[in-house]
């Protein structure tokens, strides 16, 4: 049994997180990962409120277990937020930019609050926010991210933030990279990537095949997304996209000058993929964990290999130190 701090705060089996897939969100996904004892995530990107009221509504139909719903501040919206807390969920979890009173608003909704952050700064500061958990998300990450990897931000921010838990993120895919995060200090992961490779996740099935055939160096960063897409708030996060490579990052990314002329365009054309639902087309956002996955698997034999795994190697661990 792999339990920490973290699966007693939440009420959870497993020390795992589903990260949230913004606009890919399904309520089967989160419900999946839930039921086989972590904890799903509910994206709400470009969501109504009635909309992330249905998706919580269906995975409670699936699994009486708790699930976190996420936010981002780009751009956060305040009335999908304010209806989220209204179906008091276990958990709030957020992204890319300053909490500030977000966390006072979901304790007062009776919800324990998560923050994902890419920098030691951003963590000391979400932690003097009072936020219940921090997720370090190193660069390896799908979605986005910053420059720091996991192996050197993760103990860091958990030397930084103790005592409040640190979950990793960015780069773990197997139970090598769960047991080598529980040993650099955290009390649990936040994984994405491989559970896009899931039964259960809503994404296109090319993408699913592309992510079991890649290499690690096909998941790219965007290197023109700041120009395109409407830079951070203030109190936003310095973060980019990291996602498979197509046609249109490799055009883009090798025409770093000529970005800000044509970016009304670029994002009309990201807008109406995105809306069309081929935004994977463009911008499949992956993590460098490609290279570690290479078939789609249900969610349940997903966590089932990913705690058993990690059991094995820390058994084993003690026998290292001789
Ligand atoms: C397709 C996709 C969409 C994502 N959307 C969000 C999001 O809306 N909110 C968020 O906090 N993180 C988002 N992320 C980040 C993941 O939740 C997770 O933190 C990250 O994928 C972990 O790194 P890994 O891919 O190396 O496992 C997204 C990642 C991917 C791959």
């Amino acid at each position: 049994m792999l339990r920490t701090r973290f699966c007693d705060l939440i009420g959870i089996e497993h020390p795992i997180v589903q990260g949230s897939f913004g606009p890919w969100t399904t309520a089967e996904l989160s419900a999946a990962v839930s039921a086989a004892g972590g904890l799903g995530s509910i994206g709400t990107t470009l969501l109504e409120r009635h909309r992330v009221r249905q998706l919580i509504d269906s995975v409670r139909g699936l699994t009486d277990r708790p699930f976190a719903v996420n936010f981002t501040a780009r751009p956060l919206a305040d009335d999908v937020f304010e209806a989220a807390l209204g179906e008091r969920p276990a958990v709030i979890s957020h992204a890319l930019g300053d909490p500030g009173d977000l966390v006072a608003r979901a304790h007062d909704a009776g919800a324990l609050f998560m923050q994902q952050i890419h920098t030691v700064e951003q963590a000391t500061t979400a932690a003097a926010r009072g936020v219940d958990v921090i997720i370090a998300q190193g660069s390896e990450a799908g979605g986005f991210g910053g420059t720091v990897g996991s192996m050197a931000l993760l103990p860091q921010v958990v030397d930084a933030v103790a005592p409040v838990p640190v979950l990793a993120a960015g780069g773990i895919a197997d139970g090598r990279g769960l047991a080598a995060a529980l040993l650099l200090g955290a009390q649990g992961v936040n994984i994405g990537t491989r559970f896009l490779a899931s039964v259960e996740a809503g994404i296109d099935q090319s993408w699913k095949r592309r992510i079991a055939d890649s290499h690690s160096e096909e998941a790219v960063k965007v290197e023109f997304a700041n120009a395109v897409f409407p830079p951070p708030p203030p109190d936003g996060y310095d973060v980019s996209p990291r996602v498979l490579r197509t046609p249109f990052v490799d055009e883009w990314n090798a025409r770093p000058g000529e970005v800000a002329e044509h970016a009304e365009r670029l994002r009309t054309d990201l807008g109406d993929a995105i809306v069309q639902d081929r935004a994977h087309e463009l911008v499949p956002f992956t993590g460098q964990t490609v290279g570690l996955i290479d078939e789609v698997l249900p969610v349940a034999e997903i966590v089932k290999r990913l705690v058993a795994e990690a059991e094995v190697l820390l058994r084993r661990a003690p026998t290292l130190a001789g």
